[in-house]
């Protein structure tokens, strides 16, 4: 029988390559999280194998926020990409909630051409895209595109609106938003109680452009208070807190 997860060829931090060839894409999964565990396991047991068949060059990268300020999914982003990239020569990064679980091996986990949006057809949302600027969920971005757009916004603290932001930041910067087929890009969704949302996040949204160049990657603050090799991942944690 053929093993369900060949593990015993991941490198430590979650990280692969494969073995007989030379992958074309090197991409950096990050994930954003705080006290999830059970997601946690169900994702990364979910993912290795996919990858591995997709033959990429990859790595996961669990980025967690320390305290207990409101959860900032955004900088997580941010850091995490950062992060990233000190371990390996990353091209892209996807951007991965960890309670998406990709249903079709046809989605590809590949660096894009235009950023693309990966969770096109999610259950809980009737396998349709609530509305076409959807940027949230699973998203891919190259490195370049990344820097372009001055990465996302740490302005939003809790739920909601950052990715909204992200897709004015690409759009502004004309690039557009890639999706394969709705029958492809399709995700189960791990039932869990809904996150705080941040009542400010129209008002943020609004005023986002004026802070396009200033507010991002260019203004990310944060310590990291460890980053562990685990078996199935890389685990980084973050402090936002001065
Ligand atoms: C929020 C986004 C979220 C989307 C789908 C929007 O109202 O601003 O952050 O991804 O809803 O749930
Ligand atoms: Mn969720």
């Amino acid at each position: 029988m053929e093993a369900i997860a060949d593990f015993k060829r991941l490198q430590p931090g979650g990280r692969y390559q494969p073995a007989n060839c030379v992958a074309r894409h090197r991409v950096a999964i990050i994930v954003p999280y705080r006290d999830r565990e059970e997601h946690l396991r169900m994702f990364l047991y979910h993912m290795h194998p996919v990858l591995q068949r997709q033959q990429l060059d990859y790595g996961i990268f669990v980025v967690e926020q320390a305290g207990s300020d409101a959860f900032n999914r955004a900088s997580l982003l941010n850091a995490g990409a950062m992060e990233s990239l000190k371990q390996h020569d990353f091209q892209c990064f996807v951007f991965h909630d960890v309670d998406l679980l990709m249903e079709d091996d046809r989605n590809l986990y590949t660096c894009p051409q235009q950023p693309r949006h990966m969770s096109v057809a999610v259950d809980s949302m009737h396998y349709k895209l609530a509305y076409p600027q959807l940027f949230g969920g699973v998203s891919a971005v190259n490195r370049e595109q990344f820097e372009l757009v001055n990465g996302f916004s740490n302005q939003y603290w809790g739920w909601g609106g950052e990715d909204d932001d992200m897709y004015n930041r690409l759009t502004f910067h004309h690039l557009y938003i890639a999706r394969y087929p709705a029958n492809i890009a399709r995700y189960k969704m791990v039932k869990h109680k809904h996150a705080k949302v941040n009542p400010k996040r129209f008002d943020l949204l609004r005023k986002g452009k004026k802070r396009f160049t200033t507010d991002g990657l260019s203004s990310l603050e944060y310590q990291v208070k460890d980053v562990s090799l685990e078996k199935l991942y890389t685990r980084v944690l973050i402090d936002f807190s001065r």
